[in-house]
């Protein structure tokens, strides 16, 4: 594994108590979010906006350990804002129906109500399609697809029919194919057409799901360790038209955004999160050696206006 580069993850690293939600605080009060994957990277950065506008959040994923460091990093955020709200952590492979149908059945005894739900946990390798073994195939795709379906199934049959709710999807840039992800690419292609399919069904019940997709250029360290190269994200910028990579902040804004009543009469859609990537193609037009545009990050925000920027923009 190569050695991180000094910058990619300065913004991660730098004051760790940083957060300027641009929603009001208390926007989501009395409510309760599923996010999983919730632990690290852009489910982290989600489950801490939705903590800071009052929601009550259980993260959920496979691994133990990295449920803790998250929840603790999370909890000791939380105290330092002195914002007040609950964080409780599940253990669930979204591939296992039964913990899939433990996870909602808990959350909703435990809080009496499932409100939002975020599918963000997910992955894949790096392989050209023709070395992957069907192995590997199968859990990408049954993560990344069939772990979706079944949380929204779940999450629909066991509360949100007859509650209502809104649920967030995660995909990717596979919109001109996947190269080298040829797995996720198509499993992420099912997710945003299952979620026009719900978005139509589920319409009846007052449910909305809408999806997000983040060009292969959201910052994380961990989504970069899980590819084994801390500098898979160097030079990525310059091939995006905003010549330069995103924030997982610029993901959760996107996701509390389709999550708040602003997004009321919005269904079926997936927004993508990519600085233009997936529409810039190369044959009739080069980029122009442009500079970087304006990145908004939590950090950002805290460097230009201190403690104070923890308050709404809106
Ligand atoms: N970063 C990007 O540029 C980018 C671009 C497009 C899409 N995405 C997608 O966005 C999501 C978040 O990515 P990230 O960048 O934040 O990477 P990350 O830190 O690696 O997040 C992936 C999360 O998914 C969880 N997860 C994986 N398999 C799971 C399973 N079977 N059941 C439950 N949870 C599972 C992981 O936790 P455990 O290991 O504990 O299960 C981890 O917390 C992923 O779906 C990723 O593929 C990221």
């Amino acid at each position: 594994m190569s050695q991180r580069s000094s910058s990619t993850f300065e913004n991660e690293c730098q004051k760790p108590f940083a957060l300027s939600s641009v929603f009001r605080p208390g926007l989501f009060e009395g409510r309760v979010a599923i996010v999983t994957g919730g632990g690290t990277g852009i489910g982290k950065a989600i489950a801490k906006e939705l903590l800071f506008l009052g929601c009550t959040v259980v993260i959920a994923s496979r691994k133990k350990d990295r449920l803790a460091s998250g929840a603790e990093e999370i909890r000791t955020w939380l105290t330092h804002t002195g914002q007040q709200a609950t964080l409780h952590v599940l253990q669930c492979n979204i591939r296992n129906e039964e913990e899939v149908k433990s996870l909602i059945s808990t959350t909703v005894l435990t809080y009496g109500k499932l409100d939002f739900l975020i599918n963000n946990g997910g992955g894949q390798f790096i392989s050209n399609t023709a070395e992957i073994r069907l192995k590997g195939w199968n859990a990408v795709v049954e993560t990344n697809l069939t772990g979706t379906f079944l949380m929204c199934r779940e999450a629909y049959n066991q509360w949100m029919k007859h509650h209502g709710g809104v649920i967030v999807n995660m995909a990717m840039d596979m919109w001109k194919g996947s190269p080298l992800m040829g797995h996720s690419g198509a499993a992420r292609a099912g997710v945003v057409n299952l979620t026009k399919t719900l978005g139509v069904e589920w319409a009846q019940s007052n449910v909305r799901v809408n999806c997000v997709a983040p060009g292969s250029s959201i910052v994380s360290p961990t989504a970069a360790a899980n590819y084994g190269d801390l500098n898979v994200f160097d030079g990525i910028g310059a091939t995006i038209p905003m010549k330069r990579t995103g924030t997982v902040e610029e993901v959760s804004s996107a996701v509390c955004f389709l999550l708040s009543p602003g997004a009321s009469f919005i269904t079926g859609e997936t927004i993508r999160i990519d600085g233009g990537q997936s529409f810039y193609t190369t044959p009739t037009y080069s980029l122009p050696d442009s500079k970087p545009t304006d990145k908004y990050s939590w950090q950002s925000c805290f460097d230009a206006e201190g403690p104070e920027a923890a308050k709404s923009k809106l």
